[in-house]
């Protein structure tokens, strides 16, 4: 039987916030250990799902496979650079059958409407790196009830994932990770 394993990977401050009030990702949720985390993961896995804005904003040297979640895409395409899935006009079940036949483990990195969209799919795991000590006021949450005032944790939980230890991946700082998990 094949097998998918959907595993999201997010940066956040304190506020669990992904990106400043303009929609930029700040400088203080830039952090070298969690970007070569990160891309060791992305090496694990077979799929990288990510948003439009992502998709334009980091170019993909190594040629991974994307798909790559548009309003734009018709159902789901086979473009020169990516899958391109609008998942009002093609379930998910369909979409992943179609680019995945054999299964496989896929990397979440959103933003915030992906990571939403994937509370509802199911994440097997969720790799979520924390700036402590960081605020972002008015920036972009990771969850969107996060902006409701729930705790990204509280999200995680009520999914029925189940924190991992606090792992400092960076003194300075520091940033810590913690992996929840089904
Ligand atoms: N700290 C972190 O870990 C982290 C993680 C991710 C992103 N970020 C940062 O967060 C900022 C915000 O990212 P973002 O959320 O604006 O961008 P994004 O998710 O990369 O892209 C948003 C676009 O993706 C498409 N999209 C997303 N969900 C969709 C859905 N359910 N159905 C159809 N299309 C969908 C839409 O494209 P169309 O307009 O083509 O319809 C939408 O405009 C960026 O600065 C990014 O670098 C940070």
């Amino acid at each position: 039987m094949k097998t998918i394993e959907i595993h999201g990977y997010a940066i956040v401050s304190d506020d669990d916030r992904i990106a400043d009030a303009s929609g930029a990702t700040p400088d203080s949720l830039r952090n070298d250990a969690d970007w070569a985390y990160f891309q060791a993961e992305l090496d694990r896995s077979a799929l990288t799902v990510l948003g439009r804005l992502g998709h334009e904003a980091n170019r993909n040297p190594k040629r991974r496979l994307r798909m790559v979640l548009s309003s734009s895409a018709l159902g789901l395409e086979r473009r020169e650079d990516a899958w391109w899935w609008n998942p009002a006009m093609m379930s998910w079940a369909d979409a992943i059958d179609a680019v995945l036949p054999e299964g496989g483990r896929i990397a979440v990195p959103g933003g915030r409407r992906v990571f939403d969209l994937f509370l509802d799919i199911g994440y097997d795991a969720f790799h979520l790196t924390r700036a402590e000590g960081v605020r972002i006021p008015r920036g972009v949450a990771l969850f969107s009830a996060c902006e409701r005032g729930e705790a990204a944790e509280e999200v995680l939980a009520k999914r029925g994932l189940n924190s991992g230890p606090r792992q400092v991946i960076d003194e300075s700082g520091p940033v810590s990770l913690r992996v929840w998990r089904r």
